[in-house]
């Protein structure tokens, strides 16, 4: 039976953060080995704080690697909110990651042109024809997932969940009273290895619905990436779904 759904469960969430570090750095190594780059995408929020400094210390060709934000807050990148300033401060500023590599979202703009000067950094970076309305196949992306199942910036019952094809857009989250930047689905379901990271027993819950339940993204976001090609849940003990969850997840 082909299964795309992989679970990784740890004691805690730093040994969960070592394993899907190491996987994202054999996926970005397999990348840069057959293409000569490779692309990865990160999301923020909390969570990532703890794998942020493993990929920094990573034996990695970082220069061939770009690095893009899976969304944004819209705010200053040096802003305690921003993603972009999370990631810098762990990961992205230390050597030997190149500047010029690190594509984030301008949080600090509007943000309709943060989304369309976005759009436009994916499409330079790998080389998309705009009038053929690609689609860019990032190397990997991570994901965290909301206590309401929400993945990247797509919160649930989001408009945009049903947009296909673009890249990112900028979305009003009610529930935060805040504008954020978000990759799009087609985006998200396109890559070649999707990584969660979750931790906490709040996840538990969320996670089994998702895995669980029919498809329904609107209703529960983190579904969007359930046929992609290669799905893996890196979690800690308290956020391990049911054995149930975990079966409906592999088959
Ligand atoms: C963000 C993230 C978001 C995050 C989830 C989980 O900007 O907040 O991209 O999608 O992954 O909200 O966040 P935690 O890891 O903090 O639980």
């Amino acid at each position: 039976m082909l299964t795309n759904s992989h679970f990784h469960i740890a004691p805690d969430l730093q040994q969960a953060a070592s394993a899907c570090a190491t996987l994202i750095v054999e996926r970005l190594a397999d990348a840069i080995a057959t293409r000569g780059m490779a692309t990865l995408a990160l999301s923020g929020g909390s969570t990532p704080a703890r794998m942020f400094p493993l990929l920094a210390e990573a034996e990695l060709d970082w220069q061939r690697v770009h690095v893009f934000f899976v969304d944004e807050r819209m705010v200053p990148p040096t802003h305690e909110d921003s993603n972009f300033r999370l990631a810098q401060s762990l990961f992205l500023a230390l050597p030997p990651v190149p500047a010029a590599n690190v594509h984030r979202i301008h949080g600090e703009e509007d943000p309709e042109d943060a989304a369309a000067s976005y759009e436009a950094a994916i499409a330079e970076v790998f080389g998309l024809d705009a009038e053929e309305e690609e689609i860019p196949t990032f190397d990997v992306i991570h994901l965290g997932m909301g206590d309401d199942a929400h993945t990247a910036s797509l919160f649930p019952g989001e408009a945009a969940i049903d947009d296909l094809e673009g890249l990112a857009a900028a979305v009003y989250v009610e529930k935060l009273g805040a504008w954020r930047v978000t990759l799009l689905p087609a985006v998200l379901q396109a890559a070649r290895c999707t990584v969660f990271l979750l931790s906490g027993a709040g996840k538990a819950a969320p996670l089994d619905t998702v895995l669980v339940e029919p498809y329904n993204p609107k209703r529960y976001p983190a579904q969007l990436v359930r046929h992609n090609l290669e799905v893996h849940w890196f979690l800690d003990q308290a956020a391990k779904p049911s054995d149930e969850g975990m079966s409906h997840g592999r088959s």
